[in-house]
């Protein structure tokens, strides 16, 4: 009878143990124990509620939905982080990190993540394509670590996304000429930093929310396409430091938003097309470094809000029109040296 009792009692308070561990508790202290470092994480015991843990966000209803752990010190794998107990997390931000190994494609379950984070970190190995299934992301940053190509007969990009950050990684071959139907929400593109090769596809024009352009210090060549000027809404755009070559195309004097153009080092053989005068959101105009000819064409005077206008290492001749100082009200930064101007232009800027 007494035995009887006494395992009743033990029975119900194993439940009642088994009841006070969240679970998603258990799946992040899991993770914690396989990490070699992970100091920031204290706060991280049974004895404090889940959701008071440092980096920790739940919603009401005391769920997990974000994980925050930018730049804590952490060292260790990802292998242990998925755990199909979370059910509604939307954010991962392990940026600035010390977290090594590949990504487990098992992150790919976490059916409501909305943001990626995992930048500068020392991951390597593919991009798991499983990335493709995740229904509702919007944000993935891998950038600065040593990813290479996912498997390119299985990946496709989520159509939800807006921002896709790669770069400085080990991917290589030819940019997806595909983008714009994968993902015509996207807005940010930064793949600067790697190995791509062959040309700019002219299907970029396609991507009508693009904001930001970065493909810069890539393997890229074959000019710039003219249909870049079509995507409207453009504000940086940067392609730097590929073996390009060709012309400035016109058409990008019709990219009225756009505040940053800076295309150095990348083999231009062109002259400055006056209709680049029509960039009137233009902040800077960074060219250093082609074999550009030609005048300065006067229409640049209309570029008001023009803050940095470098030219140096080409073959810009002629005077410098003294016109464009009285409109470059705003200009912080001139570099036109290594060009072949006649006439004095330290002069001429002192007048
Ligand atoms: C909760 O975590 C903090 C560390 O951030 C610790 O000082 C505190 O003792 C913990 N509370 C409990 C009840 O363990
Ligand atoms: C997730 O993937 C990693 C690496 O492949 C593996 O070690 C781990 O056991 C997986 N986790 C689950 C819950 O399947
Ligand atoms: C997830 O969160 C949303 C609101 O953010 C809520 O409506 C929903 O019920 C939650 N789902 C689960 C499974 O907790
Ligand atoms: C692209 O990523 C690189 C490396 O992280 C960064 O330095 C650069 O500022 C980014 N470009 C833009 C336009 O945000
Ligand atoms: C760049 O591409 C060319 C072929 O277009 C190739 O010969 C060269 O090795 C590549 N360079 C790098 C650094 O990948
Ligand atoms: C110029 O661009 C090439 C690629 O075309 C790159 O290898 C080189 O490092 C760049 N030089 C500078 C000074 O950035
Ligand atoms: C752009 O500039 C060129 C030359 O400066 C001019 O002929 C053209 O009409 C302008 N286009 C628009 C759309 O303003
Ligand atoms: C300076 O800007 C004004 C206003 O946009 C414009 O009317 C004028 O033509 C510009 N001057 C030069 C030299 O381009």
């Amino acid at each position: 009878m007494e035995t009887q009792k006494l395992l009743y009692a033990s029975v119900f308070l194993l439940i009642c143990t088994a009841k006070a561990i969240n679970p998603e508790a258990e799946a992040l202290l899991r993770w914690k124990s396989t990490l070699i470092q992970a100091n920031s994480l204290s706060s991280w015991s049974i004895a404090n509620s889940t959701c008071s843990w440092f980096g920790i966000t739940c919603d009401h209803a005391g769920q997990v939905t974000e994980i925050n752990l930018p730049n804590t010190g952490l060292h260790g794998t990802l292998h242990a982080f998925y755990s199909a107990l979370y059910q509604n997390l939307t954010k991962i931000d392990l940026n600035n990190n010390n977290l090594v190994s590949t990504i487990p494609a098992n992150i790919s379950m976490l059916l409501t993540l909305t943001f990626l984070y995992l930048s500068s970190n020392n991951l390597f190995g593919a991009i798991p394509y499983q990335l493709s299934k995740l229904p509702m992301i919007v944000e993935i940053d891998l950038g600065n670590n040593h990813l290479t190509n996912p498997d390119p007969a299985k990946f496709v990009l989520p159509s939800t996304l807006k921002r896709l950050s790669l770069p400085n990684n080990d991917i290589s071959g030819p940019l997806p000429h595909s983008l714009p139907e994968m993902v015509p929400r996207l807005r940010y593109l930064n793949m600067s930093f790697n190995g791509f090769s062959g040309s700019i596809p002219s299907s970029f024009s396609g991507l009508h929310k693009l904001k930001t352009l970065d493909l810069g210090n890539n393997n890229l060549t074959g000019g710039i396409p003219e249909e870049l000027g079509m995507i409207s809404g453009l504000q940086t755009l940067l392609l730097y430091s590929n073996p390009l070559g060709g012309s400035i195309p016109a058409s990008l004097g019709q990219l009225q938003l756009l505040e940053v153009l800076g295309i150095y080092n990348a083999s231009l053989v062109s002259t400055l097309p006056p209709e680049l005068g029509n960039l009137t959101s233009l902040q800077g105009m960074v060219l250093p470094q082609n074999q550009l000819y030609g005048s300065l064409p006067p229409s640049f005077g209309r570029i008001q809000e023009l803050q940095f206008f470098e030219i140096d290492g080409n073959s810009i001749s002629g005077t410098f029109p003294v016109e464009l100082f009285t409109n470059w009200t705003k200009l912080r930064l001139l570099d036109v040296s290594s060009n072949l101007f006649s006439g004095s232009i330290l002069w001429q800027i002192s007048n």
